[in-house]
């Protein structure tokens, strides 16, 4: 079985209201990451037809400030398919309605995993590419899924050679201070 991209596309929009803001008064970090990860939920359920968790998160970097008041967008889709994984890219910008400047605040991608009424990961439905941009998607996921295994193996191995009275050296020019050491 297979389904295309369009069937998993989704988008979330929503009035950013004062109980969102942070004591600087904008809005929490925190808010937009769940809003993300209802968007990716709803768009890994709708290609994998069953329960979906998240699993990881990648490229969360938020460029500019998202204010009280704006009309914060959502929009997802599947990017990539494993056997039990997809890959949920979310694009999300945020609207002035007064001004009607548009400002692009983070693209980030949701790895979730199927789930069977067992709580068990199940196999997903292939991905149909119809064109060069969901083709072009799902190849840089691919990258970025070798990418964090590549990185992950050698944050370990670098993590399990170090010792620390050997390293203390390194922290001299850092901005800590150690005590009793
Ligand atoms: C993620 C989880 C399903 C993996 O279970 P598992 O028994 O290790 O299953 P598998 O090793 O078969 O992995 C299942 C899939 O998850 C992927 N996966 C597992 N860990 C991953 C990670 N850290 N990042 C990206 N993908 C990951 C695997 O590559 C595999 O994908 P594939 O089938 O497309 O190749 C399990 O750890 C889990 O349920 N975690 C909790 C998730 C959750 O509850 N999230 C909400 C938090 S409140």
């Amino acid at each position: 079985m297979e389904k295309s991209v369009d069937s998993s596309r989704t988008t979330l929009t929503e009035l950013m209201i004062p109980s969102y803001a942070n004591f600087g008064g904008r809005v929490h970090g925190g808010i937009l990451l769940s809003l993300m990860d209802k968007v990716a939920y709803a768009c890994a359920a709708k290609h994998a037809g069953t329960y979906c968790v998240t699993v990881s998160v990648d490229g969360v970097n938020f460029r500019q400030p998202v204010e009280v008041g704006e009309l914060v967008s959502l929009m997802g889709s599947v990017n990539y398919v494993g056997r039990t994984s997809l890959v949920v890219g979310i694009k999300v910008i945020a609207e002035n309605i007064k001004t009607g400047v548009v400002k692009h605040t983070n693209t980030s991608y949701f790895t979730m995993v199927a789930k069977d009424e067992n709580e068990q990961p199940t196999e997903v439905p292939r991905l149909r590419l119809e064109n060069e941009e969901d083709a072009r998607r799902f190849l840089e996921a691919m990258k970025r899924r070798e990418l964090r295994t590549a990185y992950g193996e050698h944050f370990d191995n670098a993590r399990t050679r170090m010792h620390l009275r050997e390293n203390l050296h390194l922290l001299q020019n850092e901005r800590c201070v150690l005590v009793n050491m």
